[in-house]
């Protein structure tokens, strides 16, 4: 009788140990639940220029066509955050001179990290740009 109460307390300890063994698996193995993309702004797809942009300062996100393609871009540099310039051809950094391509690309350092692509999502008439 002593012994098959032994038993299962042995038993129970057991199952207690693999639950708590699975909860930390469960908590480290899964990927943290992503975080709810809000609209940033709202870009009316007849404004955008059919090669070119849209900036938005305050923003700091342009919104550009190339080639057929739109995409939103944030502007912020991946060096130390300062808010990039948008030129035809290439996104310049004006506090160290990272220089990206029109894709945000690094093409010269001392960022290197690409600038980030924001979600763009259609909208009817309208791009909302998601953050
Ligand atoms: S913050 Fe842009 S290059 Fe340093």
């Amino acid at each position: 009788m002593e012994n098959t109460g032994r038993e299962r307390r042995k038993l129970l300890k057991g199952l207690a140990g693999a639950c708590a063994l699975g909860l930390l698996l469960w908590r480290f193995l899964l990927p943290p639940a992503q975080a709810q993309q809000k609209p940033l702004l709202r870009v009316r797809r007849d404004e955008l220029p059919a090669k070119g942009g849209l900036i938005y300062r305050e923003a700091r996100v342009a919104v550009l066509q190339d080639a057929g393609e739109i995409y939103a871009l944030s502007l912020v540099c991946t060096h130390l955050g300062c808010t990039v310039k948008v030129t035809p051809n290439e996104l310049i950094c004006p506090c160290h001179g990272s220089v990206f391509d029109r894709q945000g690309r690094v093409l010269k350092g001392p960022a290197r990290g690409n600038l980030q692509r924001l979600t763009l999502e259609e909208q009817g008439e309208s791009l909302v740009v998601l953050a």
